[in-house]
C-alpha cells in the first residue's frame, strides 16, 4: 500500500551506496572505543566485529552500561570509534567530516531515539519535512505530500499540523518512525525505541519496524525488551563491551552474560569435512562442541559390527557433553553429513567450569544427559540396524 514511498525495499545494494561487494551492509572492524573520565580512559567497547547484511532484523540486548548505545552511536557516526573502522552501504564513516556526515547520516539512515526526540516547535509534519529540506531530497513541492503520505502510513496524518507535545508517547514515536523515514534511508537505527511505551504501544512500534524489514529495510533496534528481541532475524548480545558469541548464547542461554563472555573468549574454531569422524565411540571424548554450520549425524555400534544412526544434528545443537559430564569415553560416533560441518568447541576443563560455575546450566545440561541416554537405549533395541561404511 505504502510501497511507493520507498525506492529500496528490495534486498540488493542500493545505486550509489558503495560497491557492496559482500551482502554485509555494516561492516565493524576491531572497534575500540574509550572516553576520558577524571583519572583515566574507561574503555567501553572492547574490540568490537560484526557484518550485518542487507535486510538483517538486528536486535543488539545485553545489561544496561554493557555498551548498546555507544556502538550504535559508532554504527550511525554520532560518535566516533577511538580505533578500528566502521564500513556502512561500503562508506567508510572515518573518512567523513563532521558536515559530511551529517548530510551522508540524512540520506542514509533513519534514527530512532527512546525519548523521541522531536523539534517542539515545529507542528508533526514539519517534523518529518525537516530531514528532507536538511538532505536537499526531494523536490520541494513533493515534500509536503510525501511527510503527509509517511504520517498516514503510521496512523498520524489527522493531526499532523499538531505540536509534538499536544499527543501521547506512543503517537510521538509513531512520527519519530516516520521521520526516520523521510529521505527512504535503506538502514534504520533504533535505541529503544519501545522503551519509553506501554506494552501494547510497544507491540504497535514493534510491528511497525516488522513492516519495514519486509519491505527490505534493514535494522539494527537496541531493546531491553525479552519477548521483542526473541522476534528479530538476530541477536547480538553486548557484555562489557564486548559481543558474546552468538552459538554460545544460543547452546547455553542459562549462563549468565559474564560466563557466556568467559566461554566466548575460549572458544576453538574447527572445520571437518563431509563425513569426517569428529568423535569416535570408545575413544576420550575431552571436548564440547556446538554446531555453527552443518549437520552431523550421531551414531552407535552395535553387535556384529553395524551401526544404528540415533539422531541428526544441526546449527546451535551441542555434543560432546554426556563424556565430559560422566568422565567417560565416548557413547557414540559423531560423523559430519553430506555437507562440511564448522563448530565451536570448549576444552573439557573450560565446560566443567562453567558448569561448576552455573547451578542453572549444570542441571539443564545433566537433563539433556540423561534424556539422551535413555534415547540412545531405545535407539539400539528398536532402529533398524546399517552396515558400517553404509552412506
Ligand atoms: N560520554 C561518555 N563518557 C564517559 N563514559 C561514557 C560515555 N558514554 C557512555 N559511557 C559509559 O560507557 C558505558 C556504556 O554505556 P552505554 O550507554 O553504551 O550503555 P548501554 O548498554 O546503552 O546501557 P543502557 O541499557 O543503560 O542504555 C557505561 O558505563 C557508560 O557510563
Ligand atoms: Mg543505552
Amino acid at each position: 500500500m505504502f510501497g511507493h514511498l520507498f525506492r529500496h525495499n528490495h534486498p540488493t545494494v542500493p545505486a550509489g551506496f558503495g560497491t557492496g561487494e559482500a551482502a554485509a551492509i555494516i561492516t565493524v572492524k576491531d572497534v575500540v572505543k574509550s572516553f576520558k573520565v577524571g583519572t583515566g580512559d574507561v574503555v567501553v567497547l572492547k574490540g568490537i566485529n560484526l557484518a550485518v547484511e542487507q535486510g538483517e532484523f538486528v536486535g543488539i540486548i545485553g545489561k544496561s552500561g554493557s555498551g548498546k548505545s555507544t556502538l550504535v552511536n559508532m554504527l550511525t557516526g554520532i560518535d566516533r570509534p577511538s580505533s578500528g573502522e566502521v564500513v556502512v552501504g561500503g562508506m567508510s564513516l572515518n573518512t567523513l567530516d563532521e558536515n559530511e556526515m551529517a548530510v551522508w547520516r540524512g540520506r542514509n539512515q533513519g534514527i530512532v531515539f527512546q525519548f523521541f526526540q522531536l523539534l517542539p516547535m515545529l507542528s508533526l509534519v514539519e517534523n518529518i519535512m525537516l530531514p528532507m529540506d536538511f538532505c536537499h531530497m526531494f523536490a520541494p513541492s513533493e515534500r509536503r505530500p510525501r511527510a503527509m503520505e509517511l504520517l498516514d502510513m503510521v496512523g498520524m496524518a489527522d493531526q499532523a499540523d499538531k505540536l509534538p507535545t499536544a499527543i501521547s508517547g506512543g503517537q510521538q514515536q509513531r512520527v519519530a518512525i516516520a521521520r526516520a523515514l523521510a529521505n527512504d534511508p535503506p538502514l534504520v537505527f533504533a535505541d529503544e525505541p519501545t522503551g519509553n511505551l506501554d506494552s501494547r504501544t510497544a507491540e504497535d512500534v514493534f510491528r511497525m519496524f516488522e513492516g519495514l524489514v519486509k519491505g527490505g529495510k534493514t535494522i539494527v533496534m537496541v531493546t531491553h525488551d525479552s519477548s521483542l528481541a526473541k522476534r528479530v532475524t538476530r541477536t547480538v548480545l553486548i557484555a562489557d563491551g564486548e559481543i558474546v558469541n552468538e552459538w554460545v548464547v544460543k547452546a547455553l542461554p542459562t549462563l549468565t552474560h559474564a560466563q557466556m563472555l568467559e566461554a566466548s573468549h575460549k572458544l576453538e574454531h574447527q572445520r571437518f569435512g563431509p563425513g569426517q569422524v569428529i568423535m569416535q565411540q570408545e575413544q576420550p571424548g575431552d571436548r564440547f562442541y556446538i554446531i555453527v554450520e552443518g549437520t552431523v549425524n550421531i551414531a552407535l555400534a552395535r553387535s556384529g559390527g553395524s551401526e544404528v544412526v540415533v539422531t541428526h544434528m544441526g546449527p546451535g545443537q551441542y555434543f560432546g557433553e554426556i563424556e565430559l559430564v560422566r568422565h567417560d569415553r565416548s557413547v557414540a560416533t559423531v560423523r559430519a553429513g553430506e555437507a562440511p560441518v564448522e563448530v565451536v568447541t570448549l576444552s573439557g576443563d573450560a565446560f566443567m567450569d562453567l558448569l561448576a560455575e552455573s547451578e542453572l546450566t549444570r542441571d539443564a545440561i545433566q537433563h539433556v544427559v540423561r534424556q539422551r541416554l535413555r534415547e540412545n537405549v531405545a535407539a539400539r533395541r528398536a532402529e533398524p540396524t546399517i552396515a558400517v561404511g553404509a552412506p
